[in-house]
């Protein structure tokens, strides 16, 4: 139940969205799926984000929500409690991925580095999330982790935008990649739901 290939076949791009006001969860959430953008992940940078996340969990049924920026065992419990159906960590400590395997939900930890990697795979999860991508290396550095790790498979993200997933979606070891593009502040703030769904539709045409 713990490796996160699953969640990472769902879509070519996994928004990565903060959201302040629990009102706006609902309908952001609806306007992702409208523009064919099944899954979401909710991070955990706002005081509201398990009230949010846990309104997405019961209201919108047709998208598989999940819980970013977990950073502590605790959290991974919260967001676990509040309908997360899969957990995804910036970065990895023991404690935090031992934590994180312990419930019953996929998981996609955040590696950088090959010792990440190996680290992670030690603790058999096969799928992992490359962050931040582009400050650590971009995709070629994914395409040399490749070489002597073929078979992990990449979620990354930090600084990609619809312009430059591609170069990432075309290395064989990246399955989708993840994004705050999709949900821009400006347009959450101004509850510019079509505006959501027009960059989610750019973001499900991306091909892989
Ligand atoms: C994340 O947590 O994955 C990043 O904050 C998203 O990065 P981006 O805003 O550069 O897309």
């Amino acid at each position: 139940m713990a490796d996160a290939s699953g969640v990472l076949s769902v879509s070519p791009v996994i928004p990565v969205v903060t959201i302040d006001d629990p009102q706006d969860a609902v309908p952001l959430a609806r306007a992702l799926v409208d523009g064919g953008v099944k899954i979401i992940e909710l991070t955990l940078r706002t005081d509201s984000a398990l009230t949010s996340l846990k309104l997405i969990a019961e209201e919108v049924p047709d998208i598989l929500v999940g819980a970013g920026t977990i950073l502590t065992p605790a959290q991974a419990d919260a967001a676990v409690q509040a309908g997360a159906k899969f957990l995804v960590s910036p970065g990895i400590t023991p404690a935090l991925l031992t934590s994180m395997l312990s419930l019953d939900v996929p998981v996609l930890p955040g590696v950088a580095t090959v010792g990440e990697v190996l680290a992670v795979l030690e603790a058999g999860l096969e799928a992992m999330k490359f962050f931040p991508a582009g400050p650590a290396g971009g995709p070629p550095y994914l395409a040399a982790i490749g070489a002597p790790i073929p078979h992990v498979q990449f979620c990354p993200t930090g600084g990609i935008s619809l312009a430059t997933a591609p170069d990432y979606l075309k290395l064989p070891n990246v399955a989708c990649v993840g994004g705050s593009w999709l949900t821009p502040a400006d347009a959450v703030a101004a509850k510019d739901w079509g505006r959501i769904t027009s960059l989610a539709g750019g973001a499900a045409a991306l091909t892989r």
